[in-house]
């Protein structure tokens, strides 16, 4: 499983705040823990913090050290079908106000978990919030924080309305890793719990105890507060509750579970619905982009395929196929808008018919761009991130499905929720493409060329300008004084010479 940190922030901006109360927190605040052992080997745990809320005046309030000042039109479009809001409004929201972005290269930022906390009212002094430790949190093989706004009605009539606020943290452990397959709330987490959040009006947690004795066998102490039994969209589960309220009161609290028969084999269950993408072709010049779709069910599903490709990979819509075996399909429905360099993105959104037990592969061909030398990031060979497609569908049974129904906000909601669809929403990997780069080695040789050229020429340059100039006398001697010189030399030669005969 990859590690990585997934940010889903959607902010819905309300028109009529007036309706909104004046205190952040005067409702009601849930927060919640679910533990689920996976037949994979995994823990999932899933925290939830739900209460309604107020948006805070103070116009410097920053939220999380996302890099959102990188959301621009440049790499946002406009989804039609994709989302869809999930709280109360007046009328059919226009798609054309609905902005959607992701930014893939957003790296693990641990500072995220600080204004996370603070958002909720007992900080992380009270409460489940205590069991955040980062340590323990940033070490897990998968982790995602999530912040969701919606309205909500307040009252069954829906004549106010207010803001919705949930927070969820969902961690994937791996219990495998060790010979020892027994988990406890220390282990997880790093600490027992030790305390509520005296504003909570619910703070539990819940484990489901499904895989006992088929996968595994294991014993929870203490034994829980209840056991309640959820039958949902064909899925029976088996949880088992605690109310810390009850069980913090005694001092810290711990949960343990105790392992009797260890897990042996790898189940691996195939989900009703999965998705993987990734690159074909070779070269930095043109690719092509597969996306397959795996249907395990006995039943078609139609899904909703949302492909955002940066404007730096030109796709052409000629190019796309969509393939069941051998066979070519076309969309039930299909919406493009095409990019325009360094403003939109590629915009592509396809609703397919998945038969049952399929596999069906969408590729589009496409190009890569060449930069402006200023648009690559300062390693640029490292490649350009492409953000992940979204694959929306409504699963027709609740099989392996824990998540919330869409008029739930809390855990106990989604207990004996039947209903006639499950919405889910797949995000595929992220791919790593590398477009043609130009050699920026090339400055740097340019550089040593340069100052080695340099260097060579200033050894004798400062050579011959900090030589002393020294005087060295009768070495300058003019002709003329030369010819006297050698004249009267001659002369006092002849002369001596002549004494000399004389004598
Ligand atoms: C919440 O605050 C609003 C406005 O201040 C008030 O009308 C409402 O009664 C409060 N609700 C509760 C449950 O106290
Ligand atoms: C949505 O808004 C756009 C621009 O504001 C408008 O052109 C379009 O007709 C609207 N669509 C619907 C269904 O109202
Ligand atoms: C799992 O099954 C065993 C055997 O029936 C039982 O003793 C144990 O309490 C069960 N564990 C949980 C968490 O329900
Ligand atoms: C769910 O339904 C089953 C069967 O009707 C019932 O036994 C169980 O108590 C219900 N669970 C909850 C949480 O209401
Ligand atoms: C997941 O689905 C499979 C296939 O239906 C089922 O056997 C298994 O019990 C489910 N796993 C869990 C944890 O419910
Ligand atoms: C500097 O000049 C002197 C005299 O010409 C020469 O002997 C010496 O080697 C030179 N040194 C360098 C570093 O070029």
């Amino acid at each position: 499983m990859i590690r990585s940190l997934l940010l889903i922030i959607g902010v819905y901006l309300l028109k009529n705040t007036s309706a909104l109360s004046n205190n952040y927190y005067n409702d009601s605040f849930d927060e919640e823990l679910f533990i689920k052992p996976l037949p994979s080997g995994h823990v999932y745990a899933y925290f939830q913090f739900t209460t309604l809320w107020h948006i805070p005046k103070d116009p410097d309030y920053r939220l999380l050290c996302a890099s959102l000042n990188f959301v621009d039109p440049s790499n946002s479009l406009s989804p039609e079908y994709s989302f869809r809001p999930t709280g109360v409004h007046e009328k059919s929201l226009n798609s054309s106000h609905l902005r959607y972005s992701s930014l893939p290269r957003e790296i693990v930022c641990t500072e995220n978990l600080t204004p996370f906390k603070k958002l909720l009212p007992c900080d992380s002094k009270k409460g489940l919030a205590t069991l955040l430790n980062s340590a323990y949190i940033y070490n897990t093989n998968y982790h995602s924080i999530g912040i969701h706004f919606r309205t909500v009605c307040r009252n069954p009539s829906c004549t106010l309305s207010s803001l919705e606020l949930r927070q969820t943290i969902s961690l994937v452990y791996d219990a495998m890793a060790d010979e020892n397959q027994d988990w406890s709330l220390r282990k997880l987490f790093g600490m027992g719990l030790q305390g509520v959040c005296p504003l909570a009006t619910l703070s539990n947690i819940y484990i489901d105890t499904g895989t006992n004795q088929t996968v595994h066998t294991y014993q929870l102490s203490p034994p829980p507060t209840a056991t309640i039994l959820s039958l949902r969209g064909g899925q029976q589960d088996k949880i088992a509750v605690y109310d810390n309220r009850v069980h913090t009161s005694k001092g810290i609290f711990n949960i343990a579970a105790v392992h009797k028969k260890l897990r042996t084999n790898f189940i691996n269950y195939p989900s009703i619905l999965s998705a993987n993408r990734y690159i074909i072709g070779y070269g930095q010049e043109k690719g092509s982009l597969v996306t397959k779709l795996f249907n395990n069910h006995w039943q078609s599903i139609d899904v909703i395929l949302l492909e955002n490709i940066p404007w730096y990979l030109s796709v052409y819509l000629h190019t796309m196929k969509i393939t069941q075996g051998n066979e070519i399909i076309k969309p039930l429905l299909l919406r493009y808008l095409s990019g325009r360099e360094r403003q939109q993105p590629y915009y592509l959104e396809l609703i397919i018919r998945l038969p049952p037990h399929s596999i069906t592969k969408f590729s589009i061909e496409m190009e890569y761009l060449f930069l402006k030398w200023q648009e690559y990031p300062p390693d640029a060979n490292h490649g350009f991130y492409m953000g992940p497609a979204v694959i929306t569908a409504l699963l027709p049974i609740a099989r392996n499905y824990t998540g919330l129904p869409i008029d739930g906000s809390t855990i106990t909601s989604s207990f004996n929720a039947s209903r006639n669809g499950y919405l889910v929403q797949l995000r595929t990997e992220t791919i790593l493409i590398s477009l043609p780069t130009p050699d920026f080695s090339m400055p740097y040789n340019v550089i040593c060329l340069a100052c080695t050229a340099v260097a060579l020429a200033f050894g004798p340059l400062h050579n011959i300008s900090t030589k002393r100039l020294v005087l060295k006398k009768n070495t300058k001697v003019g002709w003329k004084d030369k010819i006297t010189k050698a004249i009267k030399s001659f002369f006092s030669k002849r002369k001596s010479e002549e004494k000399e005969k004389e004598d």
